[in-house]
Protein backbone atom coordinates (compact mmCIF):
# COMPACT_ATOMS: atom_id res chain seq x y z
CA UNK A 1 0.00 0.00 0.00
CA UNK A 2 0.80 3.47 -0.38
CA UNK A 3 2.28 5.49 2.34
CA UNK A 4 4.19 8.85 2.76
CA UNK A 5 6.89 9.11 5.03
CA UNK A 6 10.64 9.20 5.82
CA UNK A 7 13.15 6.16 5.54
CA UNK A 8 14.84 7.51 8.39
CA UNK A 9 14.13 9.94 11.19
CA UNK A 10 15.61 13.77 9.92
CA UNK A 11 14.78 12.04 6.30
CA UNK A 12 12.82 13.98 3.53
CA UNK A 13 9.23 12.93 3.39
CA UNK A 14 9.09 10.31 0.52
CA UNK A 15 6.15 8.16 -1.11
CA UNK A 16 6.76 4.55 -0.87
CA UNK A 17 5.40 1.14 -0.35
CA UNK A 18 4.31 0.14 3.18
CA UNK A 19 3.60 -3.89 3.33
CA UNK A 20 -0.14 -3.71 4.50
CA UNK A 21 -0.90 -3.51 8.05
CA UNK A 22 -0.76 -6.94 9.89
CA UNK A 23 -3.78 -7.53 12.22
CA UNK A 24 -5.88 -6.53 13.53
CA UNK A 25 -4.61 -7.44 16.87
CA UNK A 26 -6.89 -7.72 20.37
CA UNK A 27 -8.24 -4.07 20.78
CA UNK A 28 -7.48 -2.82 17.70
CA UNK A 29 -9.28 -1.58 14.19
CA UNK A 30 -7.95 -1.58 10.99
CA UNK A 31 -9.00 2.37 9.12
CA UNK A 32 -8.93 2.85 5.26
CA UNK A 33 -7.36 6.26 5.97
CA UNK A 34 -9.64 8.82 3.49
CA UNK A 35 -7.98 12.08 5.01
CA UNK A 36 -5.31 12.25 7.03
CA UNK A 37 -3.88 15.85 8.75
CA UNK A 38 -0.68 17.65 8.43
CA UNK A 39 0.39 20.46 10.80
CA UNK A 40 4.08 21.96 11.36
CA UNK A 41 4.26 19.04 14.27
CA UNK A 42 4.90 16.63 11.62
CA UNK A 43 8.14 18.22 10.88
CA UNK A 44 8.84 17.85 14.66
CA UNK A 45 7.86 14.21 14.49
CA UNK A 46 10.29 13.79 11.02
CA UNK A 47 13.18 15.65 12.68
CA UNK A 48 12.81 13.17 15.76
CA UNK A 49 11.93 15.81 18.59
CA UNK A 50 8.61 14.11 18.96
CA UNK A 51 8.23 10.62 19.51
CA UNK A 52 5.41 9.27 18.42
CA UNK A 53 6.08 5.51 18.34
CA UNK A 54 7.46 5.03 15.03
CA UNK A 55 10.24 3.19 13.99
CA UNK A 56 11.49 4.02 10.27
CA UNK A 57 10.74 3.21 6.98
CA UNK A 58 7.30 4.93 8.25
CA UNK A 59 4.37 6.85 7.36
CA UNK A 60 4.40 10.39 9.22
CA UNK A 61 1.04 11.83 10.20
CA UNK A 62 -0.71 11.45 13.34
CA UNK A 63 -4.24 12.83 12.86
CA UNK A 64 -6.78 10.54 10.64
CA UNK A 65 -10.16 9.62 9.34
CA UNK A 66 -11.18 7.35 8.08
CA UNK A 67 -13.55 3.95 7.46
CA UNK A 68 -12.93 0.65 9.83
CA UNK A 69 -12.18 -2.46 7.56
CA UNK A 70 -11.23 -5.02 10.28
CA UNK A 71 -11.74 -4.80 13.87
CA UNK A 72 -9.71 -7.20 16.47
CA UNK A 73 -10.93 -9.76 19.49
CA UNK A 74 -12.57 -7.22 22.31
CA UNK A 75 -13.68 -4.47 20.26
CA UNK A 76 -16.98 -3.85 20.90
CA UNK A 77 -17.54 -0.21 19.92
CA UNK A 78 -16.89 -0.23 16.63
CA UNK A 79 -17.43 -2.52 13.37
CA UNK A 80 -16.50 -2.61 9.55
CA UNK A 81 -18.13 0.30 8.10
CA UNK A 82 -17.70 2.29 10.55
CA UNK A 83 -16.52 6.25 9.99
CA UNK A 84 -13.99 7.17 12.55
CA UNK A 85 -11.51 9.95 13.48
CA UNK A 86 -8.65 10.48 15.69
CA UNK A 87 -5.18 11.43 17.13
CA UNK A 88 -4.35 7.33 17.77
CA UNK A 89 -1.06 8.22 19.61
CA UNK A 90 1.15 6.42 20.23
CA UNK A 91 1.12 5.09 16.56
CA UNK A 92 1.13 1.04 15.73
CA UNK A 93 3.15 0.17 12.99
CA UNK A 94 3.01 3.75 11.12
CA UNK A 95 1.35 6.98 10.59
CA UNK A 96 -1.34 7.94 9.26
CA UNK A 97 -0.25 9.12 5.78
CA UNK A 98 -0.89 6.12 4.98
CA UNK A 99 -3.98 3.82 2.75
CA UNK A 100 -4.79 1.49 6.09
CA UNK A 101 -3.19 1.86 9.66
CA UNK A 102 -4.02 -0.50 12.89
CA UNK A 103 -4.83 1.35 16.03
CA UNK A 104 -5.86 1.37 19.25
CA UNK A 105 -9.89 0.80 19.10
CA UNK A 106 -9.63 2.91 22.12
CA UNK A 107 -8.54 6.07 20.66
CA UNK A 108 -10.88 6.56 17.65
CA UNK A 109 -14.22 7.69 17.86
CA UNK A 110 -17.19 7.98 15.99
CA UNK A 111 -17.40 10.84 13.04
CA UNK A 112 -20.14 12.78 12.65
CA UNK A 113 -22.07 12.08 9.41
CA UNK A 114 -22.47 15.29 8.02
CA UNK A 115 -19.04 16.52 8.48
CA UNK A 116 -16.67 15.97 5.46
CA UNK A 117 -13.57 13.86 5.69
CA UNK A 118 -10.91 16.36 5.25
CA UNK A 119 -12.33 18.34 7.98
CA UNK A 120 -12.80 15.17 10.16
CA UNK A 121 -9.01 14.88 9.48
CA UNK A 122 -7.58 17.81 10.57
CA UNK A 123 -10.16 18.40 13.71
CA UNK A 124 -8.42 16.08 16.53
CA UNK A 125 -5.01 17.79 16.95
CA UNK A 126 -6.01 21.23 17.18
CA UNK A 127 -9.44 20.16 19.09
CA UNK A 128 -7.63 18.07 21.96
CA UNK A 129 -4.81 20.95 22.31
CA UNK A 130 -7.86 23.85 22.48
CA UNK A 131 -9.98 21.36 24.57
CA UNK A 132 -7.33 20.63 27.48
CA UNK A 133 -5.40 24.05 27.16
CA UNK A 134 -9.00 25.27 28.48
CA UNK A 135 -10.49 22.66 30.40
CA UNK A 136 -6.87 21.50 31.98
CA UNK A 137 -4.38 24.38 32.11
CA UNK A 138 -6.36 27.20 32.57
CA UNK A 139 -9.72 25.67 34.07
CA UNK A 140 -11.42 28.80 32.23
CA UNK A 141 -14.71 28.98 34.32
CA UNK A 142 -17.88 31.54 33.33
CA UNK A 143 -17.91 34.81 33.47
CA UNK A 144 -13.62 34.97 33.00
CA UNK A 145 -11.66 36.96 30.77
CA UNK A 146 -9.83 35.04 28.38
CA UNK A 147 -6.93 36.44 25.48
CA UNK A 148 -6.44 34.07 22.83
CA UNK A 149 -3.32 35.04 21.21
CA UNK A 150 -3.20 33.43 17.57
CA UNK A 151 -6.21 33.42 17.44
CA UNK A 152 -6.10 33.62 13.39
CA UNK A 153 -4.69 30.14 13.72
CA UNK A 154 -6.55 26.75 13.57
CA UNK A 155 -5.80 26.06 17.53
CA UNK A 156 -6.67 29.20 18.39
CA UNK A 157 -9.82 29.83 16.56
CA UNK A 158 -11.29 26.05 17.61
CA UNK A 159 -10.07 27.60 21.08
CA UNK A 160 -11.79 30.67 20.87
CA UNK A 161 -15.21 28.86 20.06
CA UNK A 162 -14.65 26.48 23.17
CA UNK A 163 -14.03 29.32 25.46
CA UNK A 164 -17.19 30.76 24.00
CA UNK A 165 -19.28 27.73 24.89
CA UNK A 166 -17.93 27.70 28.23
CA UNK A 167 -19.26 31.24 28.69
CA UNK A 168 -15.88 33.11 29.02
CA UNK A 169 -15.48 36.60 27.75
CA UNK A 170 -12.93 36.36 24.85
CA UNK A 171 -10.39 39.02 23.36
CA UNK A 172 -8.34 37.23 20.86
CA UNK A 173 -5.27 38.82 18.61
CA UNK A 174 -5.57 38.24 15.09
CA UNK A 175 -4.25 39.79 11.47
CA UNK A 176 -6.34 41.46 9.28
CA UNK A 177 -7.08 38.42 7.15
CA UNK A 178 -8.28 36.40 9.81
CA UNK A 179 -10.39 39.18 12.08
CA UNK A 180 -13.39 38.17 10.49
CA UNK A 181 -13.19 34.89 11.11
CA UNK A 182 -12.41 35.33 14.58
CA UNK A 183 -15.28 37.60 15.53
CA UNK A 184 -17.71 34.68 14.03
CA UNK A 185 -15.58 32.49 15.97
CA UNK A 186 -17.63 34.47 19.01
CA UNK A 187 -14.54 36.53 20.04
CA UNK A 188 -16.12 40.15 21.93
CA UNK A 189 -12.73 41.62 20.60
CA UNK A 190 -10.08 41.32 18.01
CA UNK A 191 -6.51 43.48 18.11
CA UNK A 192 -4.29 43.24 15.63
CA UNK A 193 -1.40 41.39 16.25
CA UNK A 194 1.23 43.70 14.64
CA UNK A 195 0.25 46.79 16.47
CA UNK A 196 3.57 46.64 19.16
CA UNK A 197 1.30 47.57 22.08
CA UNK A 198 -1.69 44.98 21.70
CA UNK A 199 -0.86 44.20 25.20
CA UNK A 200 -1.53 47.28 26.81
CA UNK A 201 -5.26 47.60 24.40
CA UNK A 202 -6.02 43.91 25.86
CA UNK A 203 -5.18 45.02 29.45
CA UNK A 204 -7.70 48.12 28.77
CA UNK A 205 -10.72 45.85 27.25
CA UNK A 206 -10.44 44.05 30.66
CA UNK A 207 -10.82 46.79 32.87
CA UNK A 208 -7.09 48.29 32.99
CA UNK A 209 -5.97 45.05 35.55
CA UNK A 210 -5.47 42.43 32.54
CA UNK A 211 -7.58 39.48 31.38
CA UNK A 212 -8.04 36.45 34.42
CA UNK A 213 -6.65 33.85 32.08
CA UNK A 214 -4.38 33.57 28.15
CA UNK A 215 -3.78 30.88 25.60
CA UNK A 216 -0.84 31.20 23.51
CA UNK A 217 -0.99 29.91 20.20
CA UNK A 218 2.24 31.91 18.74
CA UNK A 219 5.89 30.30 18.69
CA UNK A 220 7.42 32.87 21.03
CA UNK A 221 4.51 34.66 21.98
CA UNK A 222 4.19 33.93 26.04
CA UNK A 223 6.59 36.68 27.03
CA UNK A 224 3.63 39.23 24.66
CA UNK A 225 0.96 37.60 26.21
CA UNK A 226 1.68 37.81 29.59
CA UNK A 227 1.76 41.89 29.50
CA UNK A 228 -1.98 41.10 29.23
CA UNK A 229 -2.84 38.80 32.18
CA UNK A 230 -3.69 40.09 35.53
CA UNK A 231 -2.09 39.72 38.62
CA UNK A 232 -2.70 36.02 39.71
CA UNK A 233 -4.24 35.09 36.21
CA UNK A 234 -3.25 32.24 34.16
CA UNK A 235 -1.14 31.60 31.02
CA UNK A 236 -0.94 28.32 28.83
CA UNK A 237 1.34 28.28 26.16
CA UNK A 238 1.29 25.38 23.42
CA UNK A 239 4.66 26.24 21.82
CA UNK A 240 6.89 25.24 24.19
CA UNK A 241 7.90 28.72 25.22
CA UNK A 242 6.89 28.76 29.47
CA UNK A 243 8.35 31.26 30.73
CA UNK A 244 9.68 30.75 34.36
CA UNK A 245 7.21 32.02 37.09
CA UNK A 246 7.18 35.72 37.41
CA UNK A 247 4.80 38.45 37.46
CA UNK A 248 2.35 36.59 39.96
CA UNK A 249 0.93 34.40 37.09
CA UNK A 250 0.62 31.09 37.00
CA UNK A 251 2.17 29.52 33.68
CA UNK A 252 1.74 26.36 32.26
CA UNK A 253 2.92 24.05 29.03
CA UNK A 254 0.08 22.24 26.89
CA UNK A 255 1.26 19.21 25.00
CA UNK A 256 -1.57 17.36 23.21
CA UNK A 257 -2.09 13.41 24.23
CA UNK A 258 -4.77 11.38 23.29
CA UNK A 259 -8.48 11.47 25.51
CA UNK A 260 -11.24 9.22 23.86
CA UNK A 261 -13.86 10.75 26.20
CA UNK A 262 -12.86 14.62 25.11
CA UNK A 263 -12.52 13.73 21.75
CA UNK A 264 -15.65 12.41 21.53
CA UNK A 265 -17.40 15.03 23.17
CA UNK A 266 -15.96 17.23 20.60
CA UNK A 267 -16.86 15.60 17.59
CA UNK A 268 -20.44 15.74 18.74
CA UNK A 269 -19.95 19.58 19.22
CA UNK A 270 -18.46 19.22 15.43
CA UNK A 271 -21.46 17.20 14.09
CA UNK A 272 -23.72 19.62 15.76
CA UNK A 273 -22.77 22.57 13.99
CA UNK A 274 -21.64 23.98 17.35
CA UNK A 275 -17.79 23.80 16.78
CA UNK A 276 -16.94 24.76 12.59
CA UNK A 277 -12.87 24.20 10.64
CA UNK A 278 -12.67 25.44 7.75
CA UNK A 279 -10.23 22.83 5.86
CA UNK A 280 -7.49 25.27 3.75
CA UNK A 281 -5.73 22.99 1.56
CA UNK A 282 -6.18 19.70 0.38
CA UNK A 283 -3.47 17.61 -1.52
CA UNK A 284 -3.23 13.95 -2.51
CA UNK A 285 -0.55 11.74 -0.86
CA UNK A 286 1.59 12.01 -3.27
CA UNK A 287 2.03 15.66 -2.53
CA UNK A 288 2.69 14.76 0.87
CA UNK A 289 6.33 16.43 0.98
CA UNK A 290 4.76 19.77 -0.14
CA UNK A 291 1.73 19.79 2.07
CA UNK A 292 4.04 19.25 4.94
CA UNK A 293 6.08 22.31 3.71
CA UNK A 294 2.99 24.30 3.00
CA UNK A 295 1.94 23.13 6.77
CA UNK A 296 5.50 24.65 8.32
CA UNK A 297 5.20 27.90 6.41
CA UNK A 298 1.08 28.23 6.70
CA UNK A 299 -0.37 31.24 5.43
CA UNK A 300 -3.07 28.54 4.10
CA UNK A 301 -6.35 30.08 5.40
CA UNK A 302 -6.68 26.57 7.68
CA UNK A 303 -5.11 23.36 7.99
CA UNK A 304 -3.72 21.20 5.16
CA UNK A 305 -5.35 18.12 4.37
CA UNK A 306 -3.78 15.01 2.27
CA UNK A 307 -6.74 12.77 0.45
CA UNK A 308 -5.86 9.21 -0.03
CA UNK A 309 -7.49 6.60 -2.40
CA UNK A 310 -7.33 3.44 -1.78
CA UNK A 311 -6.34 0.58 -4.32
CA UNK A 312 -7.86 -2.36 -2.96
CA UNK A 313 -10.10 -3.98 -0.60
CA UNK A 314 -9.01 -4.88 2.83
CA UNK A 315 -9.24 -9.25 2.98
CA UNK A 316 -12.02 -10.79 4.65
CA UNK A 317 -11.23 -11.43 8.18
N1 LIG B 1 1.62 21.78 22.15
C1 LIG B 1 0.84 21.11 21.34
O1 LIG B 1 0.45 19.98 21.63
C2 LIG B 1 0.41 21.75 20.05
C3 LIG B 1 -0.71 21.25 19.37
C4 LIG B 1 -1.13 21.93 18.23
C5 LIG B 1 -0.40 23.00 17.74
N2 LIG B 1 0.72 23.41 18.40
C6 LIG B 1 1.51 24.56 17.93
O2 LIG B 1 0.70 25.70 18.05
C7 LIG B 1 1.02 26.63 17.01
C8 LIG B 1 -0.24 27.03 16.31
O3 LIG B 1 -0.75 25.88 15.65
P1 LIG B 1 -1.90 26.03 14.58
O4 LIG B 1 -2.12 24.71 13.96
O5 LIG B 1 -3.05 26.71 15.19
O6 LIG B 1 -1.16 26.97 13.54
P2 LIG B 1 -1.69 27.68 12.26
O7 LIG B 1 -3.08 27.32 11.97
O8 LIG B 1 -0.67 27.44 11.21
O9 LIG B 1 -1.65 29.22 12.74
C9 LIG B 1 -0.93 30.15 12.08
C10 LIG B 1 -1.62 31.49 12.29
O10 LIG B 1 -1.12 32.14 13.45
C11 LIG B 1 -1.28 33.53 13.27
N3 LIG B 1 -0.07 34.24 13.67
C12 LIG B 1 1.15 34.14 13.11
N4 LIG B 1 2.02 34.96 13.75
C13 LIG B 1 1.32 35.59 14.71
C14 LIG B 1 1.65 36.54 15.71
N5 LIG B 1 2.88 37.06 15.81
N6 LIG B 1 0.67 36.94 16.54
C15 LIG B 1 -0.58 36.43 16.46
N7 LIG B 1 -0.96 35.53 15.53
C16 LIG B 1 -0.01 35.12 14.68
C17 LIG B 1 -1.52 33.81 11.80
O11 LIG B 1 -2.86 34.22 11.66
P3 LIG B 1 -3.28 35.74 11.28
O12 LIG B 1 -4.04 35.60 10.01
O13 LIG B 1 -4.15 36.14 12.41
O14 LIG B 1 -2.02 36.56 11.17
C18 LIG B 1 -1.35 32.44 11.16
O15 LIG B 1 -2.25 32.20 10.12
C19 LIG B 1 2.04 25.93 16.12
O16 LIG B 1 3.33 26.37 16.46
C20 LIG B 1 1.86 24.45 16.47
O17 LIG B 1 3.03 23.70 16.29
C21 LIG B 1 1.14 22.80 19.54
Amino acid sequence: MLAAGVREIGGPVELFDLPEPAGPGPGEVVVDVEAAGVGNWDDIVRSGAWDVGLTPPTALGVELAGTVVAVGSNVRDFRPGDEVLGHPLPLRHQGCWAQRVVVDAALVVAKPPGVSWETAAAFPVPALTAEQALSEALRVAENETLLVHGAGGTTGGLAVQLAVLRGARVIATAGPASADRVVRAGAAEVVDHRDRSWPDRVREWAGGAGVDTALSAVPGGSADAVRAVREGGRLATITGDRRSAGWGVGFADVYVRPDSGQLTKLSALLGEGRLSLSVGLTMPLDEAAAALDRAVRGGNGGPVVLRTESTKEWPDT
